[in-house]
């Protein structure tokens, strides 16, 4: 069944983009000029996802996979028991990464932006600050990774292709449609 649509499946892939080019221009690879426009890039596709989230598909809608802390907890439990059930959309502890990912590259960006202007300039708190948030972000990266594959084995789903195609196997017993 769908799942993921157009506006999910391209800002993902040109999030992955804009962030890898953002980092990867900061390792001296001579392509250093591309770090402010990945990640203003980076910056305008959250924007977008936000934006998405409120007009977007069903499973775009941040109403649809945004869960309180009791079903996220709950979640949580059963995942520890391997009796979680399978989620059509982002399940409960995916739902809150995908906010953590977002906040954290809008994050990254506006910091990145503040040190370029003529006001914050030199603050060396803020470099720290753009620094710790690109490696936090780094490290969310790689949980959702993690998270991406544990999920796929569980439910012999390749997660990251639904990533592509927007498919996934339809709904049955359990499963959160
Ligand atoms: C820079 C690295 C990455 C960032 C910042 C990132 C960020 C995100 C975000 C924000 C979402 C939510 C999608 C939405 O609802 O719009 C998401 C979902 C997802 N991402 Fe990534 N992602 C990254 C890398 C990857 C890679 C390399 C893969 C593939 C192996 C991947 C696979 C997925 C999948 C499968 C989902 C859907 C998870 C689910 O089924 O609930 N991501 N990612
Ligand atoms: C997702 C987006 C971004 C990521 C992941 C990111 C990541 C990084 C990293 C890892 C560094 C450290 C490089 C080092 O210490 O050698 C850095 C430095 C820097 N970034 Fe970003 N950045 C992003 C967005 C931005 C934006 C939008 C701007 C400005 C418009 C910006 C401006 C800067 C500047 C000026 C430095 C150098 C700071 C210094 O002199 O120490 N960054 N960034």
């Amino acid at each position: 069944m769908k799942v993921w649509d157009h506006g999910v499946r391209w800002l993902h892939w040109s999030l992955v983009m804009a962030v890898s080019i953002a980092w990867l221009s900061t390792l001296g690879l001579g392509i250093v000029s591309l770090h402010e426009p990945a990640g203003y890039a980076a910056f305008g596709v959250v924007a977008a996802r936000l934006l998405w989230g409120f007009v977007g598909g069903h499973y775009a809608r941040l109403s649809q996979f945004v869960r309180g802390p009791s079903t996220t907890l709950r979640y949580a439990r059963a995942l520890t028991h391997r009796q979680e059930p399978r989620y059509i959309g982002h399940n409960p502890l995916g739902g809150w990464m995908v906010l953590a990912l977002l906040a954290c590259v809008a994050g990254t960006a506006f910091t990145g932006w503040l040190y370029t202007t003529d006001m914050f300039w030199g603050m060396a708190w803020l470099d720290q600050t753009h620094n710790f948030l690109a490696w936090t972000l780094l490290v969310l990266i790689a949980l959702h990774l993690v998270g991406v594959v544990l999920t796929s084995t569980r439910h012999r789903e390749n997660l990251a292709l639904a990533m592509i195609s927007g498919q996934k196997k339809p709904a049955q017993g359990n499963d959160v449609a």
